[in-house]
């Protein structure tokens, strides 16, 4: 039997739509072994079957070791809830990927399973911290995997009501102008020093982006209330997660949010991403 565990993850970070994620100690837990049938446990109902986002990524793997495909018993334990902009297709695509691996040996490096995880996924912003933990910068086939400072407290507000990436999606433009790329480069190289190096006077600027948060607020229900109590309350910056619907509040101390319909939890950073162990 095999025990691991995948991280929850916040994409973007606002300025670094599809490019930055980080991860986060809230964990999708799974148990495999092989069998001679697929069996799954612990997933929604719609999703226990062999066309779910684990079973796509668990047989590419698979194709890209040119093996077979043996069929698995899985449980999950998904404490990442779904829907909410904090991974849970990544944790599945990623679960898939690594049951192959470390079934087999340990077969495939993280690099692969980043191309692999891709490849699903689309874009690499929330599937390379679920690999590699801590903050990742991805892109062009590359990953930049940075530690955030220790100092930064994260507030994950967490909302009662579901948003699918694929509908954030649409809401985005196909085109940018040339000035709103320029300021969200500068920005996005600005805010990976602040968050690694505690630098509160410039943290702010992760909240500068142009490409997609100015479309997406109208999805997350009393976006400015919210970010004016964060701010309020002492936050120095506040951005959607991934395409929400969870917000993401960066501050230098803890602090006190008791909203009706929020979940509010302060998280730490996953520094390893996905792990043997329970
Ligand atoms: N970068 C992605 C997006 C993350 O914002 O659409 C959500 O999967």
């Amino acid at each position: 039997m095999l025990r691991y565990k995948v991280p929850a993850t916040s994409a973007n970070l606002g300025i670094g739509f599809d490019t930055l994620g980080i991860a986060f100690n809230i964990y999708d837990r799974f148990e495999v072994e092989k069998a001679d049938r697929w069996q799954f446990s612990g997933f929604l109902e719609e999703h226990a079957n062999v066309n779910n986002l684990f079973v796509k990524a668990y047989k590419k793997a698979c194709a890209y070791k040119k093996d077979k495909a043996v069929p698995l018993k899985v449980e999950l334990k998904a404490d990442v809830p779904s829907s909410r902009g904090l991974g849970s297709s990544s944790c599945l695509i990623v679960g898939g990927i690594y049951a192959y691996s470390a079934l087999n040996g340990n077969c495939l490096t993280k690099e692969e399973m980043l191309k692999i995880a891709t490849s699903i996924e689309g874009h690499p912003d929330n599937v390379a911290p679920a690999i590699y933990g801590g903050l990742c910068v991805a892109g062009n086939d590359r990953v930049l995997r940075l530690k955030v400072s220790d100092k930064w407290h994260f507030g994950l507000w967490i909302p009662d009501y579901e948003v699918k990436t694929s509908e954030a999606r649409k809401v985005l433009k196909d085109e940018i102008e040339r000035k709103d790329a320029v300021s969200n480069i500068s920005a996005s190289l600005i805010a990976v020093d602040a968050l690694t190096h505690f630098n509160k006077e410039n943290i702010g600027i992760i909240m500068n982006d142009s490409i997609h948060e100015p479309y997406r607020r109208k999805l997350i229900k009393n976006f400015a209330k919210l970010k004016k109590l964060a701010l309020d309350k002492g936050a120095l910056a506040f951005i959607i997660s991934g395409s929400g619907s969870t917000c993401l509040s960066i501050s230098d101390r803890k602090l006190d949010i008791n909203v009706k319909g929020i979940d509010y939890r302060e998280v730490k950073v996953d520094g390893l991403g996905v792990r043997n162990g329970k």
